[in-house]
């Protein structure tokens, strides 16, 4: 086994999207316009209801999959073909877009906090115009899994022999970790593939070729492709973190805001079928 070690660590972009979300933009930004397959991470983390209430009118996506993971608060969704759905505090939807999907996301607090994150991950060619699917998955259906100072959901992928509740498309896992102060946490991660960690509570410590360094709340820690094995330990007042591997698909990324394809011909043309409503049918 080698160490995964981390070489850089982002900061995130304060940003607006929708009808006027306020959110953190982490990947997708300037500093990081996306690691390999993983195209945007936003963190919506909001008291104050004028500040979200508006939420995602309707909009279109091709090409690609949006995860929505809500650790407070709910998600109302609806698309054009008449589905729809609720996610409430701790649920996850996994959603392939494919070849269209024409929907609304609208948030609704749970005790004066929504807090949540979308994550956009890319389809390789052969799977961009593939049907949409929904995988609306609740709280209690996600597996926890637990070793000495960690308790970890497992959304996508494994961890300690415990499989993750969304069935995906390419090679992903995403975990929901929280550690004890000082408790330590590891894992396999296949050499080559993309290893992100973005710290939503307290901090976490990684190793990187200078020594040790802190990932500090709200930060993301990216890892370097090389080693198979990661291993991070939490700060003084543990941490909460999620872990994002995936291989890296390798295609060109044409994007133009909802639309992620390999060429601008093919942008077009998601465009135009947007425009004459035959984007989701
Ligand atoms: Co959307």
């Amino acid at each position: 086994m080698s160490e995964r070690r981390l070489i850089a660590i982002a900061q995130g972009t304060p940003a607006s999207d929708g009808a006027g979300v306020k959110l953190l933009r982490v990947i997708g930004t300037e500093e990081l316009d996306h690691i390999d397959p993983f195209l945007l991470l936003d963190e919506f983390r909001n008291e104050d209801s004028k500040d979200y209430v508006a939420g995602f009118p309707d909009h279109p996506h091709r090409g690609f999959e949006t995860v929505t993971y809500m650790i407070q608060g709910r998600m109302r969704h609806q698309d054009s073909v008449g589905n729809s759905g609720l996610l409430i505090d701790g649920a996850l939807q996994w959603m392939t877009a494919g070849r269209g999907i024409i929907h609304s996301e609208m948030p609704e607090q749970t005790d004066g906090l929504i807090w949540g994150y979308q994550l956009w991950v890319n389809l390789p060619a052969k799977d961009k115009m593939t049907a949409p699917r929904y995988q609306d998955i609740p709280p209690e259906a996600i597996p926890v899994a637990r070793s000495e100072g960690a308790r970890v959901k497992v959304l996508a992928g494994e961890w300690n022999g415990v499989t993750g509740a969304a069935d995906t498309l390419w090679p992903i896992e995403y975990l929901d970790v929280s550690l004890e102060a000082g408790a330590g946490f590891t894992k396999e991660v296949p050499e080559g593939h993309s290893l992100l960690a973005f710290v939503y509570r307290g901090a976490l410590l990684a190793g990187s070729a200078e020594g040790e360094h802190e990932i500090a709340e709200r930060h993301l820690g990216v890892f370097a492709r090389e080693g198979d094995s990661l291993s991070v330990k939490a700060g003084a007042e543990g941490a909460g973190f999620l872990l994002l591997s995936g291989q890296p698909i390798g295609e060109p990324v044409a994007r133009m805001g909802p639309f992620v394809m390999n060429s601008r011909e093919e942008l077009m043309r998601a465009v135009e079928d947007y425009q004459a409503g035959r984007l989701a049918t």
